[in-house]
């Protein structure tokens, strides 16, 4: 790649397609993202088929878009980056397909990018000395992961969610409650004007162990709310209840993993990075324990181009290629 040139980042691995112009080493010149998450609200999730043709009927005006307001033509591009794992299959084959072809026909070569290290790497575009030794958390509506990260691209996974993710458990406990889709940001919403203690709702902590295990919290949601009918005013309370039962388990098990590592860096990444309450405690946390943390700008929180190609960039730097036979999986492979 020519160092005069910019790196395309491409994002289809769930409901959001996105693709952003990177003009190195860290200048996000546009972050075009065309979410299908209207489509999936009368379901209450992410309908895979639906995200799917959403993806194949806008990629191409995604990009379009992302050009235009790069102010750059197609042939300024010198590298291509795409997320090919992890997601929904379907999904990830739209943007690894139009990726390849893109390649192929600009004669301009292709990289591979894993979603979760980007949801972290992402924080280079705030904090151009951010690397490693550093502790991740990834929470997403598909994953709650804890990676320790020695080294540049050297990912070990220490923890995550032996059910649900942080994300859907926010999802599924606002559908119980009758709020709307996605749930995250509602009940951070609404649990601004609630009462934390109000309720304490029991879950399994997985003691001993960096996992998580969030199906039985929402689990004592729905019980709750099998039990009584509850006002408005106490709709706030159960919602700032659940969201601090949903955190506080984040907040210690992060923090006692850096201790125990030596980790004196922690990155959040991902679509609950977005949290208010979760920042705040954070912060808090981070003072107490003389750790540095650090969280995207909400924009990059939520799937999107830019942080594929920060990190697609950064594996260019290290000397990583893919090639045409670059495959989309479902699954992660650290
Ligand atoms: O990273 P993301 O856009 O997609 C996945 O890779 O899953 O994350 C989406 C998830 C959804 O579950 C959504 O409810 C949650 O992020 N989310 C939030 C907030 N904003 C988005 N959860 C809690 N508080 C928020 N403010
Ligand atoms: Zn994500």
């Amino acid at each position: 790649m020519n160092s005069r040139k910019f790196v395309l980042g491409i994002e289809t691995s769930c409901d959001e397609t996105s693709i952003a112009v990177l003009k190195p080493p860290r200048t996000i010149l546009s972050n075009i993202i065309s979410s299908s998450l209207k489509k999936h609200e009368p379901f209450g999730g992410v309908v895979p088929e639906i995200a799917c043709r959403h993806h194949l009927e806008n990629i191409h005006i995604v990009l379009e878009q992302a050009l235009k307001k790069a102010n750059i033509s197609i042939k300024d591009i010198g590298l291509i980056a795409v997320t090919h794992k992890p997601g929904l299959i379907g999904a990830l084959l739209v943007g690894v397909s139009f990726a390849k072809s893109l390649s192929l026909s600009l004669k301009i070569p292709l990289i591979g990018v894993n979603h979760l290290e980007a949801h972290l790497e992402v924080n280079r575009v705030e904090f151009p000395n951010f690397k490693p030794p550093f502790l991740g958390l990834i929470v997403s509506g598909g994953h709650t992961t804890l990676v320790k990260v020695l080294k540049e691209g050297a990912y070990n996974v220490l923890g995550g969610t032996t059910d649900d993710a942080v994300g859907e458990a926010f999802d599924k406990t606002a559908k119980l409650m009758g709020l709307g889709y996605p749930g995250g940001p509602i009940i951070d919403k609404l649990a601004e004007k609630g009462n934390p203690d109000a309720v304490s709702f029991g879950y399994a902590r997985m003691p001993g162990t960096f996992n998580f295990s969030y199906s039985g919290l929402k689990t004592a949601v729905l019980n709750y709310l099998r039990k009584k009918k509850i006002s408005d005013e106490e709709r706030k309370d159960v919602a700032a209840s659940f969201q601090k039962s949903a955190i506080e388990i984040l907040v210690s098990k992060t923090f006692l993993a850096a201790k125990a590592n030596n980790l004196k860096k922690i990155a959040v990444g991902g679509g609950v990075s977005a949290n208010r309450y979760l920042r705040k405690r954070f912060y808090e946390e981070a003072v107490k324990n003389n750790v540095k943390v650090f969280f995207p700008k909400i924009e990059f929180t939520i799937d999107n181009g830019a942080m594929v190609a920060m990190s697609g960039f950064r594996k260019w730097k290290l000397r990583k290629k893919s090639n045409l036979k670059l495959q989309a999986l479902p699954s992660c492979g650290w």
